[in-house]
């Protein structure tokens, strides 16, 4: 396959694009390759790629700044991705959008599945469920709904709320968790590779959640990483009521990815196995 990857010096991206190149023919696209909010800038460089794939790991995601910026944010998140649909329409490629779980308003109590519906809190998370729709403009299209990334990126960098904590944790510093906030965190290398096997398998389209098996608090993955880490577990807990931020967060973020992982042909590994790779790389 010849894969156009667009945000391939984000965090995801860059794992994207490195695993693509496995086996296939990857255009890498950064944003000093065209704006990705420049719809004929897209519709050209798409044209010039001729892509049977276009995977999109650009996105606004400042979720609080975004509430101060929400025409950056959908311009990025909702807008660009018409662009890319259509783009894909013309050139008959697939796309392939990723998500977040803050499209959901994070009420449930058990792993969330596709068949929940939405209800977008925030700026940020509205601007991504807009995403979701417009990925549908593309002839096939697949949604991977994704959260709590962690994983090396670009260059060595790091970086999102695992990271810190790991960060804290080798400094020996008190680490500030939330011990009411549950997250199904999920390593950009296990996201890279369910992601390429949808397309080789040609599985279904349509949205997934693409995350690695399992859920905890924010507590309970500190514990897990101070225990991989062999340190001592220092953390100061949190509740979510106790922190007031620019924009609402879902409180239960768990998703269910019951459905990925027949599409896929294996069982997402659990975030406790990815992220004792993750640690030991
Ligand atoms: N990180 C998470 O925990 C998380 C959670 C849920 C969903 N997601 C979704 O997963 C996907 C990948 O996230 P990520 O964390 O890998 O993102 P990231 O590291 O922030 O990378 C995004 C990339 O998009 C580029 N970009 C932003 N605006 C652009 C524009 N107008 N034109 C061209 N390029 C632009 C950025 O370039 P610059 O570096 O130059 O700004 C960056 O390289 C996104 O769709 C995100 O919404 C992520």
């Amino acid at each position: 396959m010849r894969i156009a990857v667009v945000g391939a010096r984000g965090q995801l991206g860059a794992a994207m694009a490195h695993e693509c190149g496995k086996r296939h023919e990857v255009v890498a696209f950064d944003r000093a390759s065209f704006d990705v909010t420049d719809d004929g800038a897209v519709a050209a460089a798409m044209r010039g790629a001729k892509p049977d794939v276009i995977i999109n790991c650009s996105g606004y995601n400042a979720v609080d700044a975004a509430e101060a910026h929400p025409v950056e944010a959908l311009k990025a998140n909702a807008f660009a991705v018409r662009s890319l649909a259509r783009a894909a329409r013309e050139s008959g490629a697939t796309l392939v959008q990723f998500s977040s779980d803050f499209v959901f308003d994070g009420t449930a109590s058990t792993p969330m599945t596709e068949e929940l519906p939405p209800n977008p809190r925030s700026t940020y998370a509205t601007s991504k469920l807009l995403g979701e729709w417009f990925a549908a403009d593309a002839p096939v299209s697949y949604v991977l709904r994704v959260e709590s990334l962690f994983g090396v990126g670009p260059g060595g960098s790091d970086k999102g709320s695992l990271t810190s904590i790991v960060n804290g944790l080798r400094a020996g510093t008190v680490v500030k968790v939330f011990g009411d906030r549950t997250v199904s965190p999920t390593y950009i290398v296990d996201c890279a590779a369910a992601t390429l096997g949808l397309l080789e398998r040609r599985s279904a389209p349509g949205v997934y959640h693409c995350v690695n098996s399992g859920f905890a608090t924010w507590h309970e993955v500190g514990m897990e990483a101070a225990r991989l880490l062999g340190v001592e577990p220092r953390f100061q807990v949190v509740a979510v009521a106790d922190v007031t931020l620019p924009a609402a967060r879902p409180q239960y973020c768990a998703l269910s990815n019951a459905k990925l992982n027949p599409a896929l042909g294996y069982v997402m590994p659990t975030w406790q196995d990815a992220l004792r790779r993750y640690l030991s790389r």
